[in-house]
C-alpha cells in the first residue's frame, strides 16, 4: 500500500496523519472540504496532493478513489456542542459521505479504513469500573455520536454484503498539536495565553480517556499494515481515570495560571468513556509512547502548550469568533 486517499486530511486528526504517513514514505492525497475545522496551514510544508471538496461529491469522491490503494476516511463533523446547535451537516458528512465513501471503495476493490470514536458505545457512570470492548453494545447519546455510530455500521455492512476490505478503529479523546480551539484542551490553553479564565463543564466530573494525537495515528498505520480485514480495533491510551477538572488544574500548574471558571454543562453531557485496547496491543503489537506518570498526560500536554505558544498565528484567528460563540451558549 503506498498511495492513500486521506478524507479530511486538513482537520486535527487528518493533519497530523498526513504528516506520519509522507515521513514514513507514503503518498497522500488529501480530500478535505475546508469547512471552518479546516485548515490549509495544517499542511504547510508537507507534500500532499490536495483536492477542496465533500465527501458527498460522487463525481470527485470516484475519481480520487480508483487512483489510491487504501483510504484512510477522517473527515467529518466532529463536535458534540455543534452537533447540539444543528445536527445536519454532521447526517450529511457524517452518514452520506460514508456511504459516498464506501461506494466508490466498492465500486474500485479499494482498502478502505474507517476512523471512528469512542462515543459509539454511549457512556459508562462515574464508578463503572469498566472499559469498552469492541464487542460492547452501541448506545450513541448526541446526534454526533450518532452518526458515526451510523457510519460505522455502513461500513460493518460494506464488508459482510459486499465484501469490502475494511477496517475500523474507535479512538478515544485525543490532544495535541493542530486541535481546534473550540475542543476542551486547546480551549483552555488559548484562553490561558490570553488572559481569559478557563471554563469547565457543570461539576468537570466528567472522564475522558485522553490519548496523544501521534498515538493515535500510529496506531492507525499499524491497523492498515496489519489489522485483519472486516475487524474493528479499540484505540485508548488507559487514562480513564483522569476527570475534566483535573485536565483543568494541570493545565493551570503546567502554564502558571490560576483558577478556572464553572460554566452551563453540556446538554445529554456523557460521564465517563473508558477503552479497552487490549485487541490491538496484543494481535498488533501497538503501545502508546505517551503513558508518563499518574495522569498519563503531562508529557504531551507539556509538548501541546508549547505548541499553542509558538503557533499564536494559527489558533488566534478563530480564538474569538469561538468564543463569541460560547458566550452566546452560556460556557
Ligand atoms: P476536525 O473537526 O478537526 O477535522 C475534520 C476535517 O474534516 C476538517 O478538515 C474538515 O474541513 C473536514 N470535513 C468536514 N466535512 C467534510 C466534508 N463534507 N467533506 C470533506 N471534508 C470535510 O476533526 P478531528 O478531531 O480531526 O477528527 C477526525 C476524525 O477522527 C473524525 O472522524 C472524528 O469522528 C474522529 N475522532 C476524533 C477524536 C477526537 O478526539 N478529536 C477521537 C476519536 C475519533
Ligand atoms: O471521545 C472521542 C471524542 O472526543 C471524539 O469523537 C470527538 O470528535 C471529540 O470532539 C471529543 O469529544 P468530547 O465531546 O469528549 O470533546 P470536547 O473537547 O468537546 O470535550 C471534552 C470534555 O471536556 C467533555 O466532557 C466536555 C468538557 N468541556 C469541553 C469544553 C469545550 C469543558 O469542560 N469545557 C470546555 O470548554
Amino acid at each position: 500500500m503506498t498511495r492513500l486517499l486521506v478524507t479530511g486530511g486538513a482537520g486535527f486528526i487528518g493533519a497530523n496523519f498526513a504528516r506520519l504517513a509522507v515521513s514514513r514514505g507514503l503518498e497522500v492525497v488529501v480530500l478535505d472540504k475546508l469547512t471552518y475545522a479546516g485548515n490549509r496551514k495544517n499542511l504547510a510544508g508537507v507534500d500532499v496532493e490536495f483536492h477542496e471538496g465533500d465527501v458527498c461529491d460522487e463525481a470527485l469522491v470516484d475519481k480520487l478513489t480508483r487512483t489510491v490503494d487504501a483510504v484512510v476516511h477522517f473527515a467529518a463533523e466532529s463536535h458534540n456542542d455543534n452537533s447540539l446547535d444543528d445536527p445536519r451537516p454532521f447526517v450529511d458528512t457524517n452518514v452520506t459521505g460514508t456511504f459516498t465513501l464506501l461506494e466508490a471503495a466498492r465500486q474500485h476493490d479499494v482498502r478502505f479504513h474507517h476512523i471512528s470514536t469512542d462515543e459509539v458505545y454511549g457512556d459508562l457512570a462515574l464508578d463503572d469500573p469498566q472499559r469498552f470492548t469492541e464487542t460492547t453494545a452501541y448506545r450513541p447519546s448526541s446526534p454526533y455520536s450518532a452518526t458515526k455510530a451510523g457510519s460505522d455500521h455502513l461500513v460493518r455492512a460494506w464488508v459482510r454484503s459486499f465484501g469490502l476490505r475494511a477496517t475500523i478503529s474507535n479512538c478515544s479523546n485525543n490532544y495535541g498539536p493542530y486541535q481546534h480551539v473550540e475542543k476542551f484542551i486547546p480551549r483552555q490553553i488559548t484562553n490561558i495565553l490570553t488572559g481569559r479564565t478557563p471554563k469547565l463543564y457543570g461539576t468537570g466530573e466528567q472522564v475522558r480517556d485522553w490519548i496523544h494525537v501521534d498515538d493515535h495515528n500510529e496506531a492507525v498505520l499499524t491497523i492498515l499494515a496489519k489489522g485483519r480485514l472486516g475487524e474493528t480495533y479499540n484505540i485508548g491510551a488507559d487514562n480513564d481515570h483522569v476527570s475534566n477538572k483535573q485536565v483543568i488544574e494541570l493545565i493551570c500548574e503546567l502554564m502558571g495560571a490560576e483558577g478556572y471558571e464553572h460554566v452551563a454543562d453540556r446538554p445529554g453531557h456523557d460521564q465517563r468513556y473508558a477503552m479497552n485496547s487490549t485487541k490491538l496491543r496484543e494481535e498488533l503489537g501497538w503501545r502508546p509512547r505517551y503513558t508518563d506518570n499518574h495522569t498519563g498526560m503531562r508529557q504531551g500536554l507539556q509538548q501541546t502548550i508549547a505548541w499553542y505558544r509558538d503557533n499564536e498565528s494559527w489558533w488566534l484567528p478563530a480564538k474569538k469568533r469561538t468564543e463569541d460563540h460560547y458566550r452566546e451558549r452560556g460556557q
